[in-house]
């Protein structure tokens, strides 16, 4: 099937009690890794595409790599995201150029202006027959090239949520319940260590979500920086040459619930990024001779690939959903 929109992937996930996995995607590893496993895991995916991979990769060789994965597997429905779209402009570029979907995130300006921007790219969006995702509340964290605090995060405002998604006619809102991304998502101080020593961080606000979902009834939420940075791979990481102290995110359990209320849509990055570097240092060390980049990124898309399973398994619920 060609690329889908993700709006009757939410309707089935919201109905069912599952969440779509919705992966970034930088290079053909990337890409080989997340949809193989979504091939032989029966699930639908959304393979999203920042800013800083455009400017990485470049728009056309991205949207190339969709479309041989989409040709490559064809049982499954695939949606083509623009994650965290910064203005109408990038927007436009992405619904002129083949996205089936895409986020505005105006989520650091005022609401009103929030409002503004959303409901224009919204309105360009629609008439192109291409979705949108928009964000009310602030997580804290590393996206592209802005960094926010800690202290400046915010969490959603249930209040505010018919308003807006009223005034802009959005598709599916992002919220900020406590996630945050990249693989310091927390202070030390932020935490408890449990009996190993490892960083629990503080539980996601799960009355906010209720709160919203109440005022939303049957509406897709989506949660960002939702990775939940796998101890295994920060600890291949550390154990070849990588300094990576008190990397913690966001348990799995926490994110499984999620996804059996209104939370239709889960993005992972991180955590991908994190199977891949420890998979390529480890190899190095284990092979200080070897210097064909095939031989490294074998393994390291074979390590994405069975993260990605078991994140459509264990984690989103959507296996089997295609
Ligand atoms: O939320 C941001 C995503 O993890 C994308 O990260 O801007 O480094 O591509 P990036
Ligand atoms: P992580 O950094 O937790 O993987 O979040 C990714 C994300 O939200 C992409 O938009
Ligand atoms: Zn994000």
């Amino acid at each position: 099937m060609p690329l889908v929109t993700t709006t009757e992937m939410f309707k089935k996930a919201y109905e069912g009690g599952y969440a779509i996995g919705a992966f970034n995607v930088n290079n053909m590893e990337i890409v080989q890794g997340i949809t193989e496993a979504c091939r032989e895991e029966k699930a639908p995916v959304i393979l999203q595409v920042s800013k800083g991979a455009r400017a990485y990769a470049n728009h056309t060789y991205l949207v190339k790599l969709v479309e041989a994965a989409v040709a490559e597997c064809p049982e499954i429905p695939i949606a083509l995201h623009l994650d965290h779209g910064p203005d109408f402009e990038t927007c436009k570029s992405c619904i002129d150029g083949g996205f089936t979907s895409v986020m505005i995130d105006a989520s650091s300006m005022s609401f009103e202006e929030n409002i503004a921007v959303t409901k224009k790219v919204v309105e360009y969006a629609h008439d192109h027959g291409v979705v949108v995702e928009a964000e009310l509340g602030t997580l804290a964290g590393i996206e592209d090239d802005v960094k926010v605090e800690a202290h400046a995060a915010s969490y959603t405002r249930p209040e505010e949520v018919e308003e807006f998604v009223s005034k802009t006619g959005c598709d599916s809102l992002a919220i900020a319940i406590g996630t945050s991304h990249g693989a310091y998502k927390f202070t030390a101080a932020q935490c408890t260590r449990n009996e190993q020593g490892i960083l629990v961080p503080p539980p996601l606000r799960f009355d906010v979500l209720e709160e919203v979902s109440k005022r939303l009834p049957g509406f897709p939420i989506v949660l960002h920086g939702s990775s939940s940075v796998p101890q295994n791979y920060v600890k291949m990481i550390n154990e070849n040459g990588g300094k990576m102290p008190d990397a913690v995110g966001i348990p799995e359990e926490e994110l499984r619930h999620a996804a059996q209320l209104s939370v239709c849509k889960i993005n992972i990055d991180s955590d991908l990024r994190l199977a891949m570097t420890g998979t390529i240092r480890a190899f190095f060390n284990e092979h200080p001779d070897k210097f064909d980049p095939r031989e490294y990124l074998k393994p390291a898309r074979a390590n994405i690939k069975e993260l990605v399973r078991h994140k459509l398994v264990n984690v989103l619920g959507c296996a089997g959903k295609a």
